[in-house]
């Protein structure tokens, strides 16, 4: 549907409790999309936008793409609905074994959920439930990292280290943190910074304050996404994944937004070529298109439940949800698949990586400009505060560059950028000059 076709007093905007929105502001300007194709969104005052963090880093293959819609309505046709406990049907394996093939080596079997929450309580239940079955109950608590973000369930949010995220609803998990890597001497930096793999050892510091016999696993992103593309330093992936060995820790990676092309691989793993235990997978698993998440265990980890689950007529792992490899799903998930391998959307970004790079780094001079940070197709500008108001900068460049033809996603004190793969470099350039106004006008 075109913007000219709709009118605003067709929706009753009061009704429908936004999520993670300013209701009240949003309300007032209500900012609606009404659709959208390749690179673009249409809006429902009738203008094209360019989609500068693929729907919310999901998108990535473009908008409107026939082939997964096709496979979805297929599908729904086919087999809209089958029981997700103790029945199966065969999209649902074939996507396990098709997510299994952009895996790196090790990371052989996949538990089906719908979003990156999900994603992620399921691997921290996964992590504790594991020890227990191997014996050692005690192995309970997780860790996590200030600014890391794992979504909005309560495992997530404890181990998640965005404050605001956490202080209107209490967490009950026994959680840690180690130390962001945000460090004021790797400003601007290109990808990787070079400061801060030391900040891994922090994990030892853990490990003496509450004994490897008393922790369950370490959860980070690759990079830290929501909280503005925090680019681990060279190096500190390493350390954590080596400090886990030593210690029988399991080592989970939340790849909900690195897994699937983002970094110009199949996943942050093999970008940063850090193997963890357990990965979480969600956004660009369908392309947007359907709600789909995954969690990709090591072989033995699965093994281990297989082995101590009582006679096999009992569920090993009682955890699932209604819609866990929901048909529909699935179907999206391989289609999407499909594109990812067949349009080489990794190969893609690894190629234009260094153009968004001098891009996103061309803006450095701009005016409150604190910081640019980035990787494959994924950056942040951090933003100098109003006095006292740390996020209303990022919210009024947003607004202005919406109000320009661009989306962009504003967190805190940073914008986010993170286009589709398949956007070609004249539409990259043209989101950096309507940003680099939009800096100037702000
Ligand atoms: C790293 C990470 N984990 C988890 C999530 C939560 O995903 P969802 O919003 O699909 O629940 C996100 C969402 O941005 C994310 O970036």
């Amino acid at each position: 549907m075109s913007g000219s076709e709709f009118s605003l007093d067709d929706i009753d905007l009061d009704t429908f409790w936004m999520p993670y929105t300013g209701n009240r502001e949003f309300k007032r300007n209500p900012r609606l999309i009404t659709g959208a194709k390749g690179c673009h969104y249409h809006t429902a005052d009738g203008r094209t936008v360019l989609d500068g963090l693929s729907g919310m880093w999901c998108c990535g293959a473009g908008h409107g793409r026939k082939e997964i819609a096709e496979a979805v309505a297929r599908q729904a046709l086919e087999l809209d609905y089958a029981p997700a406990f103790q029945y199966g049907h065969p999209a649902a394996f074939k996507l396990a074994s098709r997510i299994k093939e952009f895996m790196p080596e090790g990371l052989d079997h996949v538990f089906l959920v719908n979003s990156g929450s999900e994603a992620c309580d399921t691997s921290l239940k996964i992590a504790r439930a594991y020890w227990r079955q191997k014996d050692q109950p005690s192995k309970t608590r997780l860790i996590g990292r200030a600014k890391g973000y794992h979504g909005v369930n309560f495992g997530g949010i404890s181990v998640g280290g965005i404050g605001m995220n956490r202080k209107l609803f209490g967490t009950t998990l026994e959680t840690d943190h180690l130390p962001h890597t945000l460090l004021p001497e790797n400003r601007f930096s290109r990808g990787m910074p070079d400061q801060g793999a030391e900040l891994a050892d922090e994990l030892e510091e853990l490990v003496a304050l509450h004994d490897a016999s008393n922790i369950a696993a370490v959860i980070v992103e690759p990079f830290a996404g929501s909280a503005g593309v925090i680019v681990p330093p060279k190096g500190y992936l390493q350390r954590l994944r080596a400090i886990c060995d030593k210690h029988d820790i399991l080592l989970i990676f939340d790849e909900v937004i690195t897994g699937f092309g983002r970094c110009g691989t199949n996943t942050g793993a093999h970008y940063f070529g850090v193997t963890p235990d357990i990965a979480n997978f969600a956004k660009q698993l369908s392309n947007g298109v359907i709600p789909l998440g995954a969690v990709v265990v090591r072989g033995d980890i699965y093994q281990t439940f297989m082995d101590t689950g009582g006679p096999d007529y009992m569920v090993e792992f009682p955890h699932g949800y209604t819609y866990s490899g929901h048909p529909m799903a699935c179907a999206a998930g391989l289609a999407a698949l499909e594109l990812f391998e067949k349009e080489r959307l990794a190969e893609q970004v690894a190629e234009k990586a260094e153009y968004f790079e001098d891009c996103i780094h061309g803006l450095s001079n701009h005016p409150h400009v604190l910081d640019v940070r980035n990787l494959g197709f994924a950056g942040a500008l951090t933003l100098e505060a109003h006095p006292g108001e740390p996020a209303r900068r990022p919210f009024e460049v947003a607004m202005w560059c919406w109000q320009h033809g661009l989306y962009v996603r504003y967190s805190g004190d940073t914008l986010l950028l993170g286009p589709p793969f398949v956007m070609g470099k004249p539409d990259l350039a043209e989101i950096f000059n309507i940003l680099g106004d939009g800096l100037r006008a702000a």
